[in-house]
């Protein structure tokens, strides 16, 4: 019995440093919703993320904050709205998302990192214009909220060789070096095709897609490109869904392994 369970264990590490091994070197771009900092504190997927970095992979972590975000803006006396996922930004709701992702949220997890022994810097996508945006044209004006026109992952890859887990706030910088409010799925897949990555990961705070959210929810455990249009076309993938799924079409048709 102790024989098989000491086996069985030797297995699993075998197991683990295949994986290590096969990923040594490469980067990760992992996205955390800002409701799942909310469910655990993050916790536990921080230290996942400090092993990783000390077996020689490299996690770039880019968040949201939207219930944060949220949250602020009630209390200040303000309503939130969304149109397909987006929330809409006026100057105002601007400067409060301005303040709660670079300003809290963002070193929150910097401070959650280095607690659990790793090393981390906090950036925004205006840092070292990583992430230049330019305002979304969609049917309704949104107001800040912009679209990423490009990037530039040169401070990313250089603090994530040097040691360090880049933590990005999904912030857009303008030409003219005005805020763009970005969506964080869209940030992080724009991102994991810059930085070369071998993987794009998004966490959030349902464990995939649903068939029928809001009623008898069966996750689809594997979802095909091709049939993504047709679970848009009927509404299955909705809010806060939507970009994440088009994140991963984007990212997915880039990334080489
Ligand atoms: N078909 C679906 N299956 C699962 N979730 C869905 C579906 N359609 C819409 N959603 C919504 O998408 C939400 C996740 O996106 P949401 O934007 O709320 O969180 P996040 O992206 O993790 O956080 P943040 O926006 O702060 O970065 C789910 O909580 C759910 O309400
Ligand atoms: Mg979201």
């Amino acid at each position: 019995m102790v024989a098989g369970a000491v086996a069985e264990q030797g297995l699993v590490i075998a197991q683990g440093l295949r994986y290590v091994n096969a990923w040594k070197g490469k980067t990760v771009v992992v996205k955390f919703g800002g409701s799942v900092l909310d469910a655990n504190g993050g916790g536990t997927l921080v230290q996942d993320l400090v092993l990783l970095k000390g077996a020689g992979i490299h996690p770039v972590l880019v968040h949201g904050g939207g219930p944060e975000i949220t949250r602020v803006l009630e209390r200040l006396g303000k309503e939130s709205t969304f149109v397909q996922g987006l929330r809409v930004t006026d100057a105002e709701t601007m400067d409060v998302v301005e303040m709660v992702l670079a300003g809290r949220t963002n070193k929150a997890i910097v401070s959650m990192i280095i607690r659990e022994g790793g090393q981390a810097v906090g950036l925004s996508g205006k840092d070292g214009r990583m992430l230049v945006a330019r305002k979304y044209r969609g049917d309704v004006d949104l107001g800040q909220v912009g679209e990423v026109h490009e990037v530039h992952p040169e401070l990313v890859l250089q603090l994530s060789a040097q040691g360090y887990i880049p933590v990005v706030a999904s912030l857009g910088i303008g030409e003219d070096g005005m805020s763009y409010n970005l969506n964080a799925d869209t940030a992080a897949g724009a991102l994991a095709v810059a930085v070369g990555a071998g993987k794009f990961v998004l966490l959030t705070d349902v464990p995939g897609v649903y068939r029928d959210y809001d009623g008898t929810r069966e996750l689809i455990s594997e979802l095909r490109a091709a049939d993504v249009a047709a679970l848009i076309e009927d509404g299955t993938v909705s809010r806060g869904m939507l970009p994440k799924i088009n994140a991963c079409l984007a990212a997915g048709t880039m990334l080489v392994p």
